[in-house]
């Protein structure tokens, strides 16, 4: 041991300190999944300057910000036009990025952007093709912590024109496209979050991790409503394995809160969300949170299940029609339990019962509910009522 460690020391001995510094640093982010907010669900295209500054305010004064919420995160319309230099300027919504940034970092808070490898973005802004180095140090000078890096316009102007009816290539190249803005993000020596945004295609979550993503979308995009937040749960079975502390599965920026939700489907979306160790970057108009819905998402319960420290993301241990039930495996050999009504009939019309040896588990179990805050007892085969579109949710600290 003594001699192994004396040839670490010689070969640290070479490596510049800064370099070392850079390499903990980029290794450290999104140890688990990254939370905070993103500006796409709720303000679209019409985001500013002073909704981000308003967003800030909010994470701070609602407690969001002592809950886990820490990105404050712009997604698309942000961009201007390059100039002679290529430099790229923001647009006549955001003034004067730099000081926005500073404005969000005073809040104790960490600022994230968007762009993509095409000419275009998905709203039509300018794009980092050709230019990736160039943003990226642009993104460190300002000051971002998080970059979502998002296809679009790169699949017509560029997979689809330089291999045209070549899959195989299309994908390499796409690949590619994102492994070299991954270069660029770790040569300005900034940690910065890097987050993939391309809907899924050609299984992410089997090469993202290798080139440096930290999270990779892994469906198309969300939208606030329960068909669609079902389905894009469903298409989180199976990716489990691959999700683990600096890499995560991303089924999309939470819609807690928006559109026609009801609480029963915002909590189950949350939920959810925190069983397969999803991002939790919420999405809504923070100004006008309603009560309900800052209570949901400062759940430090459920909170605690999405950030759990082994990283272990959550799956469907079985279904029994529109019922299922979910697992994850905690740290401390703890587990989370989610029986989720994900059909339209309440329980009570089809009774459930809970098995318990399908996960694994003998004879009765204390468990937390986390959304009443009770300790209660879960024995094998109990009747379990849910509305439709409801969960419960359980930690259980000692499983046997
Ligand atoms: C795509 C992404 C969304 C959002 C928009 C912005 O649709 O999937 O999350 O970033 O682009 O234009």
């Amino acid at each position: 041991m003594r001699f192994r460690s004396s040839i670490a020391l010689t070969v640290l001995a070479f490596i510049p300190a800064a370099t070392l510094l850079q390499r903990t640093a980029a290794a450290q982010v999104a140890q688990t999944p990254p939370m905070g907010w993103n500006s796409w669900n709720y303000f679209a295209e019409k985001v500013t300057d002073k909704d981000i500054r308003a967003s800030a305010d909010q994470i701070v004064s609602s407690g969001m910000r002592d809950a886990g919420y820490i990105y404050v995160n712009i997604d698309d319309t942000w961009e201007g036009e390059r100039d002679a230099n290529g430099v790229l300027h923001t647009n006549s919504k955001f003034p004067d990025m730099k000081a926005l940034a500073d404005y969000v970092h005073s809040k104790g808070l960490k600022i994230g952007i968007y762009s993509g490898p095409g000419p275009k973005t998905c709203a039509g802004f300018a794009g980092s093709l050709g230019h990736e180095e160039q943003d990226a140090q642009l993104y460190a000078s300002w000051g971002i912590d998080y970059l979502k890096y998002d296809l679009c316009s790169f699949i017509p102007e560029v997979m689809e024109k330089q291999a045209p009816n070549d899959h195989a290539e299309q994908m390499r190249i796409m690949v590619a496209a994102y492994d070299k803005m991954a270069k660029a993000l770790k040569a300005t020596g900034r940690p910065i979050v890097f987050s993939l945004c391309q809907y899924g295609w050609d299984s992410p979550w089997e090469w993202a991790p290798a080139l440096g993503g930290n999270l990779w979308r892994s469906t198309g995009d969300i939208s606030p409503d329960w068909d669609r937040i079902y389905t894009i749960l469903e298409q989180q079975d199976g990716l489990a394995k691959y999700a683990g502390p600096g890499h995560w599965n991303d089924p999309d920026m939470l819609e807690v809160g928006n559109g026609k939700l009801s609480l029963a489907e915002n909590r189950a979306h949350f939920s959810m969300w925190a069983m397969v160790a999803s991002p939790l970057l919420a999405g809504n108009d923070l100004p006008n949170m309603k009560p309900e819905i800052k209570e949901i998402l400062t759940n430090r319960d459920v909170i605690a299940i999405d950030q759990d420290k082994l990283g272990k993301q959550g799956y469907r241990a079985y279904a029994d029609g529109e019922d299922e039930v979910w697992i994850r495996h905690l740290s401390g050999g703890a587990m989370a339990i989610a029986v989720l009504a994900a059909g339209d009939n309440r329980y009570s019309t089809h009774p459930f019962h809970l098995d318990l040896a399908k996960l694994g588990l003998h004879g009765p179990q204390q468990a937390k509910n986390l959304w009443t805050g009770k300790e209660t007892t879960l024995t094998h085969d109990m009747p379990i009522e849910i509305d439709s579109h409801d969960v419960l949710l359980f930690r259980v600290a000692n499983p046997k």
